[in-house]
């Protein structure tokens, strides 16, 4: 049992932190772990169940960024990139993004249902219990609404626990002929929307030459943040800007980083922002990870997340993408399911779950392994074969 229990929010961590227990055992009551222990001391807790297969068990994964709502798929952008075109050009020529919100908005709210319930299907056999989700391919208060409705729905449907997000602000609706325009629009006519029917308490934009500016940015975060919501930063993906915004508004996470200089590393580590890498967007694209190594060893909270999308990040297999970063950017266990789990959860503001400890949520998945060096080994190969999510087993 890896516990991943008493470890540091921020910074960098050996493998020697993490707490082991052999033949370890879980009581879970209403959906709570109330004791975690050797299985030996905790006969007392009622009646236990055994496990005879040996196994690595470890909390369940958390995904703290996806797009993994939407309709339609873009292999004709993969294509065009892998023949040499750029993601930054296939945008600016109309198709990129807003490929994916024509299909979105056409998308009847069913089918849309359907398409976003399959996906977290697979995505919890691959042992995420917790996912949050953006909108962002709307670009219209209708067919915002329509994204955030069905992110509900989605979550009332499925044992994974769904946090959703606001991305209204993804890039300029076409509608409008300047982008502050569209972001006066969003602030009065579809942030109150979003509060009267409960639909999401984070609000995301895409701080990008191509899409929103730092100075645009920070008049509608400013009053997305007089509305009450918690802000998490599209940032630094191919130009900075972003992680500095991010620090400013005191946002939950700063995320994609991939441009992050030393200025810019320096900034998040000193503040409470998380620092969310995200994998699947540069092997989907085909460029650099982002500099997960630096972060952590400056001291920032570093998070790992799929950014689950059909443009940049189609693969959506978080763990494979975990260990592939942790290759390349020489991350040790720990840190890299820290960033999936513990560090992952505090991106998304919460402190219920991410660790096998009293009082957290009882999410939790076994590998059929007996080390658990064999997961990052496997680089995803290898996947959970057992799935508990509040206490109930799913797989
Ligand atoms: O995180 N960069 C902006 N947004 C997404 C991609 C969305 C898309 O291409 O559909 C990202 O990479
Ligand atoms: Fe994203």
């Amino acid at each position: 049992m890896i516990t991943l229990r008493g470890l540091p929010a921020k910074g960098p961590i050996g493998d020697e932190a993490l707490e082991i227990i052999d033949e370890g055992g879980i009581v879970v009551r209403d959906g709570v772990i109330t004791h975690v222990g050797p299985f030996g001391d905790l006969k007392n807790e009622g009646k236990l169940h055994e496990f005879d297969q040996p196994c690595v068990m470890l909390p369940g994964f958390v995904d703290a960024h996806t797009h993994l709502c939407f309709a339609g798929s873009r292999a004709n952008d993969y294509s065009r990139r892998i023949s040499g075109s750029s993601y930054e050009e296939i945008l600016a020529s109309g198709g990129g993004i807003y490929d994916t919100v024509e299909k979105t908005r056409q998308c009847p709210e069913k089918e849309l249902l359907d398409l976003t319930l399959r996906r977290l299907d697979r995505h919890v056999q691959e042992g995420v219990t917790t996912c949050e989700v953006k909108s962002g391919y709307g670009l219209s208060v209708e067919s915002e609404l329509k994204m955030l409705r069905v992110i509900r729905q989605a979550d009332q449907a499925h044992p994974v626990s769904l946090i959703p997000t606001c991305l209204a602000a993804h890039v300029p609706a076409k509608e409008f002929s300047h982008p502050a325009q569209y972001l006066k629009h969003l602030s009065s006519s579809l942030l109150p929307k979003i509060i009267d029917e409960s639909l999401a308490n984070r609000v995301d934009i895409f701080v990008e030459s191509s899409a929103f500016t730092p100075a645009l940015a920070s008049d509608y975060l400013e009053q997305a943040r007089l509305m009450g919501f918690d802000i998490a930063i599209h940032a630094d993906q191919f130009t900075c800007g972003g992680s500095a915004l991010a620090v400013k508004f005191n946002a939950r996470s700063a995320d994609h980083l991939e441009a992050s200089g030393d200025t810019e590393i320096q900034v998040l580590a000193k503040s409470e922002t998380t620092a969310t890498v995200l994998p699947g967007a540069s092997i989907g694209l085909g460029l650099d990870f982002a500099p997960a190594r630096k972060l952590l060893d400056c001291g920032c909270c570093v998070a790992i997340a799929s950014d689950w999308n059909p443009g940049s990040a189609p693969m959506g297999d978080l763990l494979l993408q975990a260990s592939l970063i942790s290759a390349y950017e020489k991350l040790s266990n720990v840190e890299t399911f820290a960033g999936i789990t513990l560090r992952a959860a505090r991106a998304l503001g919460l402190y219920d779950r991410g660790q096998l400890a009293a009082g957290m949520k009882a999410d939790f998945v076994t590998f059929p392994v007996t080390d658990f060096r064999e997961i990052l080994y496997q680089q995803g190969k290898l996947k959970p074969n057992r799935i508990w999510i509040g206490g109930k087993q799913v797989t």
